[in-house]
């Protein structure tokens, strides 16, 4: 399966890593380890499940850099979609999102498998069922720090992440594509209309400029 990749994007001329540390290498060392011996999404998902919860139980790995709202985000909303680590094939991503109190990000799909853990304050996990002229929330709940979901489209993959707390929340999302730079979705409120949707990262680009 990790051979399809299902996008338009051009192959980066290197694996990226604007957070270069041991710990973010063995993870995702682990990362890619669980996924060559995975036979399906599923299994990856559960596979990477423990390296996860050990990173989101490591205390003070990620900078105050990559904990910085954004306020010119693709997400809007002051929201920071920093990037840590970015595969060359496009094939799998590492980023933090900062989401101060009060924001919320549109609801919106990621069309890859992941997981998303929190590693700073409070947010809520809310999935989203689009359906005929609208758009149904299938499941809320409240998260802390260490608590984490597995996103696995179709069924899981359209969510919105709110922070709930009185401080900005910061969550660790792993994901099976660049999902920065994928052309994907976010969805109406009241009419559950997909649109088109580019979130990008504050920190890099999705087209290389570099000659
Ligand atoms: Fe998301």
């Amino acid at each position: 399966m990790c051979d399809v990749h299902d996008h338009d994007l051009e192959p980066l001329e290197h694996d990226e890593w604007l957070l270069d540390t041991p710990l973010v290498r063995a993870f995702v060392d682990d990362v890619r380890g669980a996924i060559a011996r995975s036979a399906s999404a599923e299994e990856a998902c559960r596979l990477v499940e423990p390296a996860f919860r050990r990173l989101l139980a490591t205390p003070d790995w990620l900078p105050a850099a990559f904990q910085e709202d954004a306020p010119d985000s693709g997400m809007g909303g002051g929201i920071g979609q920093w990037l840590l680590f970015r595969a060359a094939d496009r094939s799998l991503c590492l980023f933090s999102l900062v989401v101060p109190p009060g924001s919320m990000t549109p609801v919106h799909d990621h069309l890859a498998w992941g997981l998303v853990g929190l590693y700073r304050g409070n947010q809520d996990e809310e999935f989203y069922e689009p359906g005929d002229g609208r758009l149904d929330l299938v499941r809320q709940r409240p998260l802390e720090p260490g608590d984490y979901y597995v996103l696995l489209p179709p069924r899981d993959d359209v969510h919105r992440v709110r922070t709930t707390s009185d401080v900005t929340s910061v969550s660790i999302h792993l994901l099976a594509n660049d999902t920065g730079c994928v052309l994907r979705h976010t969805f109406d409120e009241e009419t559950g209309e997909a649109r088109p949707f580019r979130s990008g990262y504050v920190n890099a680009e999705c087209v290389e400029t570099g000659g």
